[in-house]
């Protein structure tokens, strides 16, 4: 034990900041990746990468419903399957992403006309049927899920919308009129068995409770998270997202962590940064809740339209500080457990195609060259920072 611990110091003092030190020692860092890329040869320098800096992975599209149950009754775990064999053969976890989302749902649930009642048991048997699928067949391999992702920032968007809507005087229920819609999930509780409306209809959190108590009974030891974007920082939907999900576990809903999605630009930048961040990580922390980072990018405007060619090198400097200041909130958080980047290199991006002009927002370029980000990072995350 003391020459493990004379090793880990000596190997921190050789980092260029020893801030942080090690209060977290069993910190997961990983990324989203696509699974086909990983395992079929083309893509061998992100495979590389993948496998010198990860011990979490996360699949950015397959595993959601619109992937893994494309039709009625038809399940699809090709591709989910590639992902967990690469995770063995390779000693990493995995997070499961995600089972109840307003968006990536196939047309068959969205346009199928169920009511209430069938909507439940669709939702029902999607969850049991895809966590039941990883924990038999790759048992500890997938060690959470996110089993609900963005239900209140979604809800908080849509009525937003419908006041703006109902001043301009536009027809509120008119799908034309509307940009922002509910999850197809919403519809859960709001009529019974007799077509009648449900007075307690609670659109945002009748499914959420639903998905949550199904995923308990899927499997009682798997770690059921609930994952929201601005959840972190000093938006106003920090402290509602935290308020919201406070109720929920406070009525007894098994929600055992919170993911924090940090998909940031560089705006949020400030001294202050990692205090907001661990303080806002605390406070889940006293609830009893383990803390994910979930999909973490920052972006930065670019000139081209790949998101390759940051406009500005300062913008680089600010980035590494973000993303510094994220990696020392939660290594100084015991109870945050993982660090997740939305891709690990700007190949691998969920950017620029959401946002025109923006992008580079990952740990390393697309020559998997590690930019002033990655740097940063390895400043901070020390040991924690490449496994093998
Ligand atoms: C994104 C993927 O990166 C895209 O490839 C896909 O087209 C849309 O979804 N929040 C989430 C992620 O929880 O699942 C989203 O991923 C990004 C926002």
């Amino acid at each position: 034990m003391f020459f493990k611990n004379l090793f880990k110091i000596m190997l921190l003092s050789c980092l260029p900041l020893t801030s942080t030190l090690s209060a977290n020692d069993s910190l997961l860092i990983g990324s989203a990746v696509t699974p086909l890329n990983l395992t079929n040869g083309t893509r061998p320098l992100l495979t590389q990468a993948i496998k010198d800096h990860c011990t979490l992975l996360v699949a950015t599209n397959d595993m959601k419903f619109y992937f893994i149950h494309p039709k009625k009754g038809v399940y699809d775990f090709t591709k989910s399957d590639l992902l967990m064999s690469f995770a063995v053969a390779n000693d990493m976890k995995v997070r499961g992403h995600t089972l109840a989302w307003g968006q990536q749902v196939p047309d068959w649930v969205k346009n199928g006309n169920y009511t209430s009642l069938e909507l439940e048991q669709i939702l029902v048997d999607h969850i049991t049927t895809v966590i039941k699928h990883f924990a038999t067949n790759y048992p500890g391999v997938v060690i959470c899920w996110d089993v609900v992702n963005e239900a209140y920032n979604i809800e908080d968007k849509y009525q937003k919308e419908q006041a703006k809507l109902i001043a301009q005087g536009l027809d509120p229920t008119d799908p034309a009129n509307i940009k922002c819609p509910r999850p197809i999930w919403s519809k859960i509780g709001q009529y019974d068995a007799n077509n009648q409306p449900i007075a307690t209809w609670d659109p945002l959190r009748d499914y959420v409770r639903v998905a949550f108590h199904a995923a308990r009974q899927a499997d009682p030891d798997i770690q059921l998270f609930y994952n929201d974007y601005s959840n972190e920082g000093t938006g106003s939907s920090t402290l509602e997202v935290y308020n919201f999900v406070k109720d929920l576990k406070e009525e007894g809903l098994p929600i055992d962590g919170i993911g924090m999605q940090c998909h940031l630009r560089l705006g949020c930048y400030s001294s202050k940064y990692t205090d907001i961040v661990k303080n806002t990580m605390q406070k889940y922390a006293d609830l009893g809740m383990i803390i994910h980072v979930t999909e973490l990018d920052v972006s930065i405007p670019t000139t081209d339209s790949l998101g390759y060619c940051p406009t500005n090198s300062n913008d680089l400097i600010t980035q590494a500080n973000i993303f510094a200041g994220v990696a020392t909130a939660c290594l100084q958080t015991p109870a945050c457990k993982a660090l997740v980047f939305w891709g690990i290199s700007y190949r691998d991006a969920k950017l620029p195609t959401t946002v025109p002009g923006f992008g580079a927002a990952n740990p390393f370029d697309q020559y998997y060259v590690g930019t002033p980000a990655y740097n940063s990072l390895v400043s901070v995350l020390g040991v924690h920072w490449g496994k093998h």
